[in-house]
């Protein structure tokens, strides 16, 4: 059994179903994408895989335990954790406050720190500030404390949406080249990224979400080279 198992997997907003019967797997320590345009179903995909969200019908698999309709903080201490999409960092708050956040289902008070240590050692930036008030970072810096906040809580499955979003080119690669580490650290990953070029270059496997349907999967490589992919997602034509 995979890691992940999504078996026939729909969700609906009242009427509207956002997500129609979708199946797939992710395996352990690999990095997964999910592609799609605009609305085609990705957040809402992960936000049901996190709990936030109840699915209408269908089965979530994670670690051999079903894990659709467990409450989201449950989800979190299984392992599964995820960086929303638009970051939603607290600005009021430290940087540190914030990335504590992430670890508050925990008691094992001497991994919080270890794993503090870990975060502050991936992104230099988040340490020396760690008593600023959050939002005075930039978005790429914003976004780094977001993964961060995902990190602490030792998640085994990390979940990005759409991690590079609004990032400059040299923070974009900052950000794929921690997912890269992470993935040697034995973190697996399901990766949302508007950047399919990027996102496709790191991942073991792709899934391509069309309006709540998956039209198609393979091979990150081979996706790369889909006439398919490249014309909807690589912006070739
Ligand atoms: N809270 C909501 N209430 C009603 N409909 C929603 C809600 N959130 C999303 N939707 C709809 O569900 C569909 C899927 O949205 P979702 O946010 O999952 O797409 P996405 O693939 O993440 O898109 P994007 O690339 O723009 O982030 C869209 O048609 C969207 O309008
Ligand atoms: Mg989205």
């Amino acid at each position: 059994m995979a890691m992940l198992e999504v078996h026939g997997l729909e969700v609906a907003y009242g009427r509207v179903k956002a997500v129609k019967g979708i199946d797939f797997s992710v395996e352990e320590g690999q990095v997964v994408t999910l592609l799609g345009t605009n609305g085609a179903g990705k957040t809402t995909t992960l936000r049901t895989l996190s709990g936030l969200l109840q699915p209408s019908a269908g089965e979530i698999w994670f670690d051999g335990k079903r894990i659709d309709g467990m409450a989201a903080h449950k989800v979190v201490q299984g392992g599964l954790a995820q960086s929303p999409e638009g970051r939603r960092i607290f600005p009021r708050l430290s940087v540190e406050d914030n990335l504590m956040l992430g670890a508050f289902a925990r008691r094992d008070r001497a991994g919080v720190q270890a794993d503090l240590a870990r975060v502050f050692d991936l992104f230099e930036v988040l340490k020396e500030r760690r008593k600023q008030s959050a939002g005075t970072f930039s978005g790429g810096e914003q976004q780094m404390l977001a993964m961060g906040r995902a990190l602490m809580s030792r998640p085994r499955l990390l979940m990005l949406d759409e991690p590079s979003m609004g990032l400059s080119p040299l923070m974009m690669q900052r950000i794929m080249s921690t997912i890269a580490e992470l993935q040697s650290e034995g973190v697996t990953i399901l990766l949302v990224e508007q950047n399919a070029q990027a996102a496709l270059s790191l991942a073991d496997k792709g899934y391509v979400l069309e309006v709540g349907s998956i039209a198609f999967s393979d091979t990150g490589q081979n996706l790369l080279s889909d006439d398919r992919v490249r014309k909807a997602y690589l912006g070739e034509d």
